[in-house]
């Protein structure tokens, strides 16, 4: 973290998303000409050039000059699995042909192959595999990730994988945080009830007691956890300090949008078959509503979640890779807010604020994603003059540079 002062200039447009999107369809606020001082890693003002200028004692302060570059809120991708082992090539292969996510899982692939291949590696071959997928996304210009675990599902593999988690925080410069994924029962597991105990004592409360997880993540689905079973885990999981997430309503309605209302999570994530009373539910417990657009463009055949929809009914809208090795082997944020603003309904102001402030909320973090003074340096050099060029060209050479803690990501 620099301890010397420094000013860019020559930044055409800096984009502070509002702290808030709710009602709003451009929920951005836009400074031209603008000019940001960053000091041990914060900003330290922010605002148009000649502002920050006339205020800023210059000695002893290094001058970076953008050149007339956009500058954007560095991406925080609030749901992740980008630590597992292996690959399912095959099924993706095998999808192309005709086969469904479904009927890969029923013939033993799906999430259960990743948990073969995961309890088959230790944490140095989950570290060296995951590796070059964090790069993958840092370089893209996302500098906060939550990762999940839930490739495991016994205690002993589920606190592996935290742990893998926990020994690539110090191989990136980028903010990663865990989450215990409470994925599913394993199929040879002989009874539920006594499988969901033990997640809970062994898993959840170790976990937080470990530091090795801030949020717990359930997913709520028929091929899952049911709704009573969730609201064990959920109460296991508050009591032990972590926040809550919820995987619900990605393959039908099951009202799993009021269930997450009811709850109080932090963030609803998937969404894609949520009814209009669950919408308004979310709307009104504020519940960030997370959209996962990377399945549908991975899986063909699926559902695009309605942002328009949700945004409509006063949500306020996260979008995330869902980084993972069956349903959306996708690194690029970015390309995820693209679509979002292609796809589902919504504004590019607002597929911008999702992967920015919303993604920073649906983690519970204020002090990232909106370029204020007193937040994180993190932030992305679009190589243009135009923001928007970052979600324009998907795969395009749209990043000039990306700082995190107010140092270039190299
Ligand atoms: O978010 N929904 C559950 N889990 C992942 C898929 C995991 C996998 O297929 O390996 C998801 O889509
Ligand atoms: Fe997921």
């Amino acid at each position: 973290m620099p301890s010397q002062r420094t000013v860019f200039v020559g930044i055409s447009e800096l984009v502070q998303p509002l702290d808030s999107s709710a009602g709003n369809r451009e929920p951005l606020s836009i400074v031209r000409d603008a000019a940001m001082v960053c000091h041990a890693g914060m900003i330290e003002a922010v605002g148009t050039r000649k502002s920050v200028l006339d205020s800023l004692d210059s000695s002893d302060v290094l001058e970076v000059d953008l050149q007339g570059r956009a500058v954007i809120p560095g991406f925080v991708d609030s749901h992740t699995h980008v630590v597992f082992a292996g690959d399912r090539i095959d099924e993706m292969a095998a999808r192309a042909r005709g086969e469904t996510y479904e009927s890969i899982a029923k013939r033993g692939g799906g999430i259960a192959r990743s948990v073969e291949l995961l309890r088959a590696s230790s944490v140095e071959d989950l570290v060296a595999a995951s590796l070059p997928r964090v790069v993958s996304m840092t370089a893209r210009g996302t500098t906060t990730i939550e990762i999940k675990s839930g490739y495991g599902l016994t205690p002993e593999h589920e606190l592996k994988q935290l742990q893998a988690i926990k020994r690539l925080r110090s191989l990136t410069k980028a903010t990663l945080l865990p989450t215990v994924l409470a994925h599913g029962v394993p199929k040879d597991a002989p009874n539920r009830d006594a499988y969901i105990d033990q997640f809970c004592s062994d898993v959840v409360e170790q976990a937080a007691r470990l530091g090795l997880a801030r949020y717990c993540d359930i997913f709520v689905e028929s091929i899952a956890y049911s709704k009573s079973e969730a609201r064990r885990i959920a109460e296991c999981a508050k009591a032990s300090g972590l926040k809550l997430k919820l995987h619900v309503d990605q393959l039908r309605d099951g009202d799993g949008a009021d269930f997450a209302a009811e709850l109080g999570a932090l963030s609803a994530d998937h969404l894609e078959c949520t009814n209009a009373a669950g919408a308004a539910a979310l709307a009104k417990a504020n519940v960030i509503a997370t959209l996962l657009p990377g399945c549908a463009l991975y899986l063909g055949g699926h559902t695009w979640p309605d942002g328009k929809a949700l945004a409509d009914a006063g949500c306020e809208i996260a979008i995330a890779t869902d980084c993972n090795p069956g349903s959306s082997m996708i690194s690029d944020l970015g390309l995820c807010a693209t679509l979002g603003a292609t796809q589902c309904g919504l504004t590019v102001e607002q597929a911008l604020w999702a992967i920015t402030r919303g993604g920073a909320k649906a983690l519970g973090l204020h002090d990232r994603g909106g370029l204020r003074v007193g937040e994180r340096a993190d932030f992305v050099v679009v190589a243009h003059s135009d923001w928007r060029m970052a979600l324009y060209h998907p795969g395009g050479n749209t990043i000039s540079s990306i700082y995190v803690s107010g140092s270039l990501l190299s």
